[in-house]
């Protein structure tokens, strides 16, 4: 169970396969690993103040829902482009915005583009089929926005964008979870090559040679420069430096043979204790012992002040390395994904849930809430910067990923998790692939083409 819990939140970099002596090292720190991993999904925030959403039962989702769209055929994407060819799709977007946040998840039965057999990126942890999830009842839903549509995924669309371009994801386990939908999306249409990775699968590097399309996942969970918390390496909290970048990533934006697209995502290693380093002091602490004597700080605050001099610096980059290039270059950033744990995450807790949640079923809770408004505003005061070198974008998933409860692991992170009869680890943190994960994408496609 301790390994188990530490593939699924600490490490998080498919390092797993520790030799023996290191197992049993890593199970005699069990309880500590436990006690302290809490943080990560357990929410520390205070208690919700009264919600501003509007609480009643929306009796919009009955009334004034289009009748879901004649589904386009998902797959062959040159037919669904015949039928809506994507400059109109371009000039539709551009001429009305479309709020994806304000929806309602409704039946698909249209099969998604790729399953565990189709594509082999699929990282055990999320390949539920095959880990012997059998109602997929979960895979058969799409996200319909209130006043517009959602077009489907199109892999060909994506990739004549991603022609001569390297796109790259940053962040933490739910980046790669979204990157790796990506690839499996992009894989249907074109074969793709690892050409590049590191030790620890913490770099990974892919090429679609039929578009010289460049796909890279880094692994960054703080965003700025850090060491992760790791009992296993001694390392009892997150150290932040909040004045140094992650140049691991940082150092490869932009400028000659960098990325043109970063897609950033990160949120849940905030929420562990941390230490946060300034001026090369400590200025503050978040779920410290006492005996530190370390102030007590807001770690919203601080993932603020993270993501603020995250995209400022990329703003700053991305000029100095726009100076005669027509291109323009985005910074997308996924706004903060719930989890659904019913009880203690480190329990035990499930998500047992088999259908997603009605729009008005479910508030978003107090922390969830705060992480999303923080990227949001972020980014919008970034692009009100003024740099016309770097376009940015936040994919707003918070609330629609909040609504889907069915669509997580749950035991089957693993294969047959039932069949050892001790405690199941439920991972309701990261998405089952296919599966809610690949909307992400869906709006990351239309921000792409929404010029
Ligand atoms: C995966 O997709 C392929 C091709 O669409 C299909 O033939 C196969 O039955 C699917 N497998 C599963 C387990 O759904
Ligand atoms: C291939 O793509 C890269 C970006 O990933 C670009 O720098 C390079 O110029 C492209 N090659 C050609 C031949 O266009
Ligand atoms: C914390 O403060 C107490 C009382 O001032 C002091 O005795 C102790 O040494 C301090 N601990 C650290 C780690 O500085």
């Amino acid at each position: 169970m301790t390994t188990n819990l530490l593939k699924t939140y600490q490490l998080q970099s498919d390092k797993l396969l520790l030799p023996k002596r290191q197992l049993i090292i890593t199970y005699a720190l069990s309880a500590l690993i436990a006690v302290a991993l809490l943080y990560l999904l357990v929410d520390p925030a205070p208690a919700a103040p009264a919600s501003t959403r509007p609480s009643v039962a929306a009796p919009w989702i009955q009334e004034e829902l289009p009748p879901p769209s004649s589904p386009a055929p998902y797959q062959g994407d040159d037919e669904s482009l015949r039928s809506a060819p994507p400059q109109a799709q371009v000039l539709a977007a551009a001429a009305a915005p479309c709020d994806y946040t304000d929806g309602e998840w409704v039946p698909d039965p249209r099969p998604p583009l790729y399953n565990g057999t189709t594509c082999d990126i699929i990282k055990d942890g999320r390949s539920c089929t095959a880990n012997g999830q059998t109602d997929t009842g979960y895979v058969h839903w799409r996200w319909q926005p209130r006043r517009c549509d959602l077009p489907a995924f199109s892999p060909a669309a994506f990739l004549r964008w991603l022609r001569n371009r390297h796109m790259a994801f940053v962040g933490d386990s739910l980046a790669r979870n979204q990157a790796e939908s990506l690839m499996c999306l992009l894989s249907s249409r074109s074969p793709p090559e690892l050409v590049d990775r590191d030790a620890d699968s913490r770099f990974r590097r892919w090429v679609f040679r039929e578009y010289n399309a460049t796909v890279s996942i880094f692994w960054s969970p703080l965003l700025v420069r850090g060491v992760e918390k790791s009992e296993r390496d001694g390392v009892r909290y997150n150290q932040l430096f909040l004045d140094a970048f992650d140049e691991r990533w940082m150092s490869q934006l932009f400028g000659g043979g960098g990325v043109d697209a970063a897609v950033l995502s990160a949120g849940h290693w905030f929420k562990i204790p941390s230490i946060y380093h300034r001026g090369g002091g400590v200025v503050g602490c978040h779920g410290c012992a006492p005996e530190l004597n370390y102030t007590e700080t807001s770690f919203l605050g601080v993932f603020r002040d993270a993501v603020r001099r995250t995209l400022t610096e990329a703003a700053r980059r991305g000029r100095d390395a726009g100076a005669g290039e027509e291109r323009e270059k985005l910074v997308a950033f996924t706004t903060f994904s719930p989890s659904h744990f019913e009880g203690d995450w480190d329990k035990g807790a499930p998500c047992p849930k088999k259908r997603p949640y009605k729009s008005g079923e479910k508030e978003l809770g107090y922390t969830e809430a705060e992480m999303r408004k923080i990227v949001v505003e972020e980014v919008a005061a970034a692009a009100a910067s003024g740099s016309s070198a770097v376009r940015f974008a936040a994919l707003d998933v918070t609330t629609l990923a909040d609504l889907r409860p069915d669509g997580h692991p749950g035991p089957y992170s693993r294969k047959n998790p039932f069949a050892g009869g001790g405690r199941v680890q439920n991972d309701c943190l990261h998405w089952c692939m296919p599966g809610p994960v690949d909307t992400f994408n869906q709006i990351l496609l239309q921000t792409i083409l929404r010029r």
